[in-house]
């Protein structure tokens, strides 16, 4: 297993749709072994492929460290089969350093994806599982949490972020 690096806010490959994922071999696996140390090491509770770099439609999550009852999830070829409620809550994100925004989410929902090893599986999850299947299903498609808040919010995250970059140079 090895580290990837993790892609920020504005790299390209953040905004763009990601492919399928049709082949689930040795490749695949090693990629996954190696987001899921990623996301721990950094630490995070969830990791997009597109954040390290590849534009693929996987995922993981793991958000045991908040609520025991749920291992580690493998997402591959996710979709959202049905959705219910309302709910918002501070979100952060590994690609966007030193943030966090309320966003507006669904309490509850079923998503319908792969495992790693192509098999189908249903979640029905709530709470902040739910929250964090949207962030990483948000991810393959090419958004990110600052496309989820106000419009007036977001010129405030680029004016903030514009000024941040100024400093560093
Ligand atoms: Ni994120």
């Amino acid at each position: 297993m090895a580290l990837r690096e993790i892609q920020k806010f504005p790299a390209p490959v953040l905004k763009k749709k990601t492919a399928p994922v049709s082949v689930f071999d040795e490749n695949l696996q090693k990629l996954i072994d190696d987001m899921v140390e990623t996301m721990y090491a950094a630490p995070g509770v969830g990791l997009a492929a597109p954040q390290v770099g590849v534009s693929k439609s996987l995922a993981v999550i793991d958000i045991s460290s908040r609520d025991e009852k749920y291992p580690l999830i493998v997402l591959i070829n996710p979709c959202i089969v049905r959705t219910d409620g309302e709910i918002e809550f501070e979100e952060g994100c590994l690609s966007i350093p030193e943030y966090t925004a309320k966003v507006r989410r669904s309490e509850n929902l079923i998503v319908r994806a792969h495992d790693r090893e192509g098999r189908e599986f249903e979640i029905d999850a709530g709470g902040l599982l739910a929250i964090a299947l949207q962030h990483e299903i948000d991810h393959l498609e090419g958004l990110l949490l600052i496309d989820r808040i106000s419009p007036l919010k977001r010129e405030f995250f680029k004016k903030r972020f514009k000024k941040a970059q100024k400093s560093e140079k």
